[in-house]
């Protein structure tokens, strides 16, 4: 049984190339056929992403199986097409939920590079806004500014950070709620090239999914990203400065972890980004140390981070 015929690459009838849409156009393979899912799974590339998807984040275990389970469905389904077996296309609009700094960006990114590789969507960009990129300041504004963004979007995956603000209970006139409409048309009638993210703290979302359960009905994955602990904290930072060349001294280990720990209590913490700025002031002071000390350096001064490059940070409080 030739099993090669692949999926998206035999061509169509007429002789042009078949775009993404697995096996439609190809014969369906007889009942009693076998498909070698490891097969499958390789020639999809799937595992490439999932497997960026565990170096590059720490902890996160939860979405992590979501996004493999998501993966898991999707394969089946090529498979499933090849039988000739119909189903709906799954509904993956999703909701991340979780403070800043959580991870929800980098996994919207990985997301659309996995419905690319998967064929749900034709491109596998990632699109980012806000409620000024979609809502406009006019009668008449909205509409377009939407559109706009949607189409841009197309192929690929639409993230709307903090998208409570595009609904403001208090003013039923507020031009949130027309594009609110459009999001919704869409999100039902072209689901099959747009996967739309809703991104926000997990109260807020809550509140505006209770509001609007046209939007809650057409979500079907919620997925929560938690604030992390001061260990995953610490493991995210040795991550972080692991990729950018730096390591940390043997007795730099407990200064950060306090830092972690005293920057954590703090107001505006935010989580994993946090992390990257507190590394990145390190590297400055770092530099800093450096050029005013002795005219020489050497390979272990350069990628070395010191106790001192912590610990003039405001966090520390004013030194004596
Ligand atoms: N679990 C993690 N492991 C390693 N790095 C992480 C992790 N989570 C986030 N980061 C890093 O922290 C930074 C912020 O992450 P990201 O932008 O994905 O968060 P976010 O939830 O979208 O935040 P915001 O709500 O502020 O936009 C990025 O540099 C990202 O690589
Ligand atoms: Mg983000």
């Amino acid at each position: 049984m030739s099993q090669r015929s692949g999926f998206g690459m035999r061509p169509a009838p007429n002789g042009a190339p078949e775009e993404e849409a697995p096996s439609s156009g190809a014969p369906p393979l007889p009942p009693d056929a076998s498909v070698d899912l490891a097969k499958e799974r390789a020639d999809s590339q799937v595992d490439g992403v999932l497997d960026a998807l565990d170096a590059e984040l720490v902890g996160l275990a939860p979405v992590k199986t979501r996004i493999r389970e998501i993966a898991a469905l999707l394969l089946i389904d090529r498979v499933r097409a090849r039988f000739g077996i119909d189903s709906a296309r799954p509904n993956l609009h999703m909701s991340f939920t979780g403070s800043p700094g959580t991870g929800k960006t980098t996994v919207a990114l990985r997301l659309a590079e996995l419905l690319h590789r998967l064929g749900y969507v034709r491109k596998g960009h990632l699109v980012s806004v806000t409620r000024d990129d979609l809502v406009g300041q006019y009668v008449g504004h909205t509409a377009p500014k939407t559109k706009e963004v949607l189409k841009r979007a197309m192929g690929g995956v639409l993230f709307i950070d903090e998208a409570y603000y595009l609904y403001r209970a208090e003013n039923e006139r507020d031009y949130g709620q027309e594009a609110i409409e459009i999001l919704l048309q869409v999100m039902e009638n072209q689901r099959d090239d747009l996967v739309v993210v809703l991104a926000g703290y997990k109260d807020r979302m809550d509140s505006f999914f209770a509001s609007n359960p046209g939007m809650s009905s057409r979500i079907a994955h919620h997925i929560d990203f938690p604030d992390y602990d001061t260990a995953e904290l610490e493991a995210i930072g040795h991550l972080m400065l692991a990729r950018e060349g730096y390591r940390l001294a043997p007795e730099t280990e407990q200064i950060f972890r306090d830092y972690l720990e005293r920057r954590q209590a703090q107001p505006r913490f935010a989580n994993a980004r946090s992390v990257r700025n507190a590394i990145e002031r390190a590297r400055l002071r770092h530099a800093n140390r450096l050029l005013a000390g002795s005219a020489t350096v050497d390979r272990a001064a350069l990628t070395t981070l010191l106790p001192d490059d912590f610990l003039a940070s405001r966090v520390f409080g004013v030194r004596p």
